[in-house]
């Protein structure tokens, strides 16, 4: 199979290529690499010179392409392909695609029965669903695969990565220029917190204070909105958790959990967390609702709803950079029966973006 590569040098780009070096997925299939300002230059792996990623021609000799480019090369790029007669696999971590009727959105530990059957009905476009969508289902797996969520809200603490590697950069250097506004301050004892405290503020509401990318500031303070504005009080990220996530499950009009959202952006570098209000179908023991947490999945790590494992072990800093998919804080609320609380923190540039991707690629040259 002859799997074009497009965006393979951006954030989530480069977190696939590692994956896909660390499990070998090279071997597997004939990579051609492709650049939309580079077309000509070095490619990886000593292979052929990067392609022109907007070269239609080129593009239609490929069994399957996967983009991390982004929306905007999407929507130029897949209709022209799809026009033309291309029949490949377009696989694509960009959102334009994901609820088209002719698109799966892709997670196959839980849909797997979903991808298969429309990869016999001939679906040609997979796409990878929304990181805080993605890593808030591997949580909820084990309760998921049995049916037994009526409704769900989550409540999210989204880190940078999600607003892209600019908005990344851009919080270190607001957290540095903090720092430096103060530092001669924390470095003497006989300061007062207080006085600290006014600088601190006074250095982020300055005009100079970095926002170009987050528009307001993001260290030390927090965004409550995310994505556009849909009008109705709710923001596009909210409106994702419903709909996407009864995408994936593959449910149609006749079935429907209703998940609510409140997304907010955090300090974070990349890792998504989300506090989770769940009402079950069955009011079930807190300790049974754990142990079906904890097998729905081989990267679910349960941790126990105590204070130290919950500081140590359910934090962006410590899941950071890994597969795992921390899950704690389980109880039951005292609202009624059958309600429970959740906390749950995933990278979302591994299972949140690239990971399901490249899960998929592996099921194509299987098949
Ligand atoms: N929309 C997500 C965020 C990232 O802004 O955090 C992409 O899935």
């Amino acid at each position: 199979m002859k799997v074009g590569l497009v965006g393979w040098r951006g954030m989530v780009g480069s977190v696939l290529m590692d994956r896909m070096h660390q499990e070998g997925d090279f071997e597997h299939f004939e990579p051609v690499f492709f650049s939309t300002s580079n077309a000509g230059g070095k490619a990886p792996l000593g292979g052929q010179p990067l392609g022109d990623a907007n070269d239609l021609k080129a593009l239609a000799e490929l069994d399957v392409i996967l983009s991390c480019q982004g929306g905007d090369y999407t929507k130029q790029i897949h209709p022209a392909l799809r026009e033309a007669g291309w029949q490949g696999y377009w696989l694509d971590a960009a959102s334009s695609l994901r609820m088209a009727d002719s698109s799966v959105v892709v997670l196959d530990p839980i849909n797997r029965h979903v991808i298969d059957s429309a990869l016999d009905k001939g679906t040609r476009d997979f796409i990878g669903g929304n990181c805080t969508v993605s890593l808030m289902m591997l949580a909820l797996h084990g309760l998921l695969a049995e049916d037994l969520v009526q409704w769900a809200t989550c409540m999210t603490y989204q880190a940078a990565s999600g607003g892209g590697a600019q908005q990344m950069r851009e919080l270190i250097t607001q957290m540095g220029t903090i720092h430096g506004a103060v530092a001669p301050l924390l470095d003497d004892p006989a300061s007062a917190i207080l006085d600290i405290d006014a600088k601190v503020i006074e250095t982020m509401r300055a005009p100079s204070f970095p926002t170009e990318q987050t528009v307001v500031p993001l260290a030390g303070s927090l965004i409550p909105w995310i994505d556009t504005d849909l009008g109705n009080g709710m923001s596009r990220e909210e409106w994702k958790a419903d709909a996407e996530c009864n995408k994936i499950l593959g449910f149609g009009a006749d079935r429907h959990i209703p998940i609510e959202s409140l997304c907010v952006r955090i300090g974070a570098m990349r890792c998504h967390s989300q506090a989770l209000t769940l009402k079950l179908n069955k009011a079930l023991p807190v300790a049974e609702v754990e142990q079906r947490l904890a097998a729905g999945n081989e990267w679910v790590e349960l941790v126990s709803n105590e204070r130290n494992s919950s500081m140590h072990a359910l934090s962006p800093s410590s899941v950071t950079g890994t597969l795992k998919i921390a899950v704690g804080r389980v109880r039951a609320l005292a609202v009624e029966p059958g309600i429970y609380s959740l906390f749950t923190v995933g990278d979302q540039l591994l299972w949140g973006a690239a990971e399901p991707l490249r899960r998929m690629l592996r099921i194509l040259v299987s098949r």
